[in-house]
C-alpha cells in the first residue's frame, strides 16, 4: 500500500462518520482507488446460487446504495458487488447523525433508513457498465410510506431485469419501521409469491437471474426451518445471513453503543455465524448460503464458509482495515483451504457441519 493511500486513508479516518463516506465514494468515482483487479484462481472459483464467482468474497449491501461506484469496488478485488438498498422513488432517509463507529469495538451502528436516490438513479447507472466484466448484484427494497411494500420489491426486480447480475430481496433491515414484519409467515407467502409470478413473467423475455434473500441474525430459532422452506418454494436461491442486529452486547465499550439503529462489525461475528450455521442444518444443502456478518479477517471469513457458506461479505470492517483488506483474505482464504487438505474453497463449505 503506498503512503499516500494510508495517509488518504487516516485522514478519512478523522472525519465524521458519514461525511468520511460521501467523500470515500467522491475518491472511488474520481478512480483513486485501489487498482489490484479482481482476485481469482482455482481455488478460490466458486459457485452459489447458481452465480459463478471469481473468489467468495462480496461486498455488502449499504456501501453503495446508489451504484455509483461498484467498478471501483470490483477493482479492490470484492469477487461480486452488492448495490442499494434501493427503493423504487427516492428517499432522504432518518435525520444525521445517523451513523456511528464503535472505535473500541471495531463495530459500526447505523440507522440510515434507507436514504438513496431511487430506481431511475440505480437504472441509469447500471446501464452505464452494460458490458462491463464484474458481478454486480441490486438488493431491493421498499419505500417507508409505501402502502403495498411487496409491490416495491416487484417494481424493483421489473425496472432492473437485464441489467444486475443478481438480485436481492431486503426484508431484514431494521432502520425501516415494520420492514421485519415481512420475514413473518403470511407477509413471506405473499412477498415471496408475487417475486415468483414477476420472474416467471420476466424470464419470458430476457434470462433468469439469481435471486437472494437477506434475513435478520434477530430470528427465533425456531423461525428458521419455516424461512428456509419458504425461500425453497418459491425459488429463491440463496439466503444471505445475516443483517444487522438490534442487539447490544454487555461487552460494547463504546459512548456510541447506545445509539439506535443496527449494530454490525465485529460484535456481530459470533451471532450472526451462530444463525448462519443454524440455517445450514435446517437447508440441508438443499438452498446455498452467504455469511455476512463480522467478518474481519481471513479465519473469520473461513469459520462462516466451514459454518456453511458458499459465499461471504462483509463491510464494517473496511471501516477500520481499508481496502486492501479483500486481498488479505483471499490470500488467507486459499492458505487456509490448502492447509485443511481442501482442493478448492468449496470443499471447505460446510466442513464444521459434518
Ligand atoms: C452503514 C451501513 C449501511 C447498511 N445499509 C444496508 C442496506 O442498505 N441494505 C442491506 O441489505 N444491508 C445494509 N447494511 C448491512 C450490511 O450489508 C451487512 O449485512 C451488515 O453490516 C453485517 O456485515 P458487516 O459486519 O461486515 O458490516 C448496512 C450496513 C452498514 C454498516
Amino acid at each position: 500500500m503506498s503512503l499516500m493511500y494510508k495517509m488518504g486513508t487516516s485522514l478519512l479516518r478523522r472525519l465524521p462518520t458519514e461525511r468520511a463516506h460521501v467523500t470515500t465514494v467522491k475518491l472511488l468515482r474520481a478512480g483513486l482507488g485501489p487498482k489490484g483487479g479482481v482476485i481469482t484462481s482455482d481455488i478460490l472459483k466458486t459457485e452459489v446460487g447458481g452465480l459463478q464467482l471469481p473468489n467468495p468474497v462480496g461486498l455488502a449491501a449499504g456501501f453503495d446504495k446508489d451504484c455509483d461506484v461498484p467498478d471501483a469496488m470490483l477493482d479492490a478485488g470484492f469477487g461480486f458487488v452488492e448495490c442499494g438498498t434501493v427503493t423504487p422513488r427516492p428517499q432522504a432517509g432518518n435525520p444525521q447523525p445517523r451513523l456511528f463507529r464503535l472505535i473500541e469495538d471495531e463495530a459500526v451502528i447505523n440507522r440510515m433508513g434507507f436514504n438513496n436516490r431511487g430506481l431511475d438513479h440505480f437504472e441509469m447507472r447500471l446501464k452505464a457498465r452494460a458490458g462491463q466484466v464484474g458481478l454486480v448484484g441490486a438488493n431491493l427494497g421498499a419505500n417507508k410510506d409505501s402502502d403495498d411494500r411487496a409491490a416495491d420489491y416487484v417494481q424493483g426486480l421489473t425496472r432492473l431485469w437485464g441489467h444486475a447480475e443478481y438480485f436481492t430481496i431486503n426484508i431484514s433491515s431494521p432502520n425501516t419501521p415494520g420492514l421485519r414484519k415481512l420475514q413473518g409467515a403470511d407477509e413471506m407467502e405473499d412477498l415471496l409469491g408475487r417475486i415468483a409470478e414477476t420472474r416467471a413473467t420476466l424470464s419470458a423475455q430476457s434470462p433468469s437471474v439469481p435471486i437472494f434473500l437477506k434475513v435478520a441474525p434477530d430470528v427465533e430459532l425456531s423461525q428458521i426451518g419455516r424461512i428456509v422452506e419458504q425461500a425453497r418454494n418459491y425459488g429463491m436461491n440463496a439466503l444471505i445471513v445475516s443483517n444487522t442486529t438490534l442487539d447490544r452486547p454487555d461487552s460494547l465499550q463504546s459512548p456510541h453503543a447506545g445509539e439506535g439503529g443496527g449494530l454490525s462489525g465485529q460484535p456481530l461475528f459470533e451471532k450472526s455465524t451462530r444463525i448462519l450455521a443454524e440455517f445450514a442444518k435446517a437447508a440441508e444443502g438443499k438452498i446455498d448460503l452467504i455469511g455476512v456478518g463480522g467478518i474481519g479477517d481471513g479465519a473469520q471469513a473461513y469459520a462462516k464458509i466451514r459454518a456453511g457458506a458458499k459465499a461471504v461479505q462483509l463491510y464494517s470492517a473496511l471501516v477500520y482495515h481499508g481496502p486492501q483488506l479483500v486481498a488479505d483474505i483471499c490470500a488467507d482464504l486459499e492458505a487456509r483451504a490448502k492447509a485443511d487438505g481442501f482442493k478448492t474453497i468449496a470443499d471447505a463449505v460446510g466442513a464444521d457441519l459434518k
